[in-house]
């Protein structure tokens, strides 16, 4: 990749970019494509799939789980349109496949179907970025909402609250630990999508609030642990998201900022290399996208 146009922080990582940076600017248009490439299913037996080999392009590698819509797809287009390789996954392979087209127009994207509770599938993911050169970035945004609507405590279905903790808690820390060898040798970040919900006792959110809050307490260890790794639980606020629907079965949620709003926070932390912690999203816009996201 061209060095015209980009800054680097302290982990020697692209920065921010010239504003025409993007499509045919990005480190290769050869992308290594994912096994769901052209003869995709829907179907969630049917998506997972052995890693591809990938190729060590030298750009920095970030791994994203749930990248193929909402928070998860806003984030690793940014990051691609940056210079960074991606390791991208979701479940649904259709909706997936379509991500890994746009992304690999912009960098190398390796996108592999799969549920981030799958013991073999998180091995998949690592194996991937070990291949690109080793991931610099973790970000564990894929999350289950429990139920929608969203069932009080009382009623939880047990098998549902179990779910909610396996992908919200027990996954991101389980795909943490296989990535930390590669992290701790890039000097890399994790980044665990937190949510308001994790601090805040809304009724009918016990089941997702209590996992987020998991997740929260466990990033807090675990950047104590980690010296050589930032590790971030960031609150991105109400977006207009599928899951913020599955909330909201019915309800206008079209007065909600789009993802795209609060991703300059999410660079922003990347960029400034902030210290291990929780952060909001919001509280690192500048104050231009702040406006633009109460508009949106
Ligand atoms: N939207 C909000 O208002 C809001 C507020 C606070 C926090 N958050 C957090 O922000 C993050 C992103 O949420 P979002 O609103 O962008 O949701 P979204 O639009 O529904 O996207 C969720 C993504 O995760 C994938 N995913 C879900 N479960 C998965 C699993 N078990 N394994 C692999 N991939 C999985 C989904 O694809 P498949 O379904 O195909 O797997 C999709 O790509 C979540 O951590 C959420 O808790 C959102």
């Amino acid at each position: 990749m061209s060095d015209a146009g980009t800054t680097t922080n302290d982990a020697g990582r692209p920065g921010s970019v010239t504003p025409d940076a993007g499509a045919g600017t990005g480190p290769t248009a050869a992308a290594v494509s994912g096994p769901i490439s052209d003869t995709v299913s829907d179907s969630v037996s049917d998506t997972v799939s052995a890693p591809v080999s990938g190729t060590w392009s030298g750009n920095p590698v970030a791994v994203i789980t749930g990248a193929s819509q909402g928070l998860g797809l806003a984030l690793a287009r940014s990051l691609a349109e940056r210079g960074w390789s991606l390791v991208i996954d979701a479940r649904t392979a259709q909706k997936l496949a379509a991500a890994d087209y746009e992304l690999s127009k912009l960098t190398t994207v390796i996108a592999i179907a799969g549920d981030v509770t799958d013991d073999d599938h998180r091995a998949d993911l690592a194996e991937a970025a070990a291949n690109l050169g080793g991931a610099s970035l973790l970000v564990n945004n894929a999350s289950a909402l429990g139920g929608s609507p969203l069932p009080a405590l009382a009623d939880f279905p047990v098998p549902d609250l179990r779910t909610t903790f396996a992908v919200n808690v027990l996954a991101p820390l389980a795909l943490a630990q296989l990535l930390l060898p590669q992290l701790r040798q890039h000097g890399g970040e994790i980044v665990n999508i937190s949510s308001d919900a994790a601090v805040e006792p809304y009724a009918g959110w016990g089941g997702y609030g209590a996992s987020k809050a998991a997740l929260d307490h466990a990033s807090a260890i675990l950047g104590l642990e980690e010296p050589k790794v930032r590790v971030w639980a960031v609150d991105p606020g109400d977006l207009r998201t599928q899951m913020h629907q599955d909330a909201f079965p019915g309800e206008d949620i079209s007065d909600l900022p789009l993802p795209e709003t609060v991703v300059p926070g999410f660079l922003r932390l990347i960029d400034e290399r902030r210290p291990s912690g929780r952060y909001q999203a919001s509280d690192l816009l500048p104050k231009a996208a702040v406006a633009d996201a109460e508009v949106a």
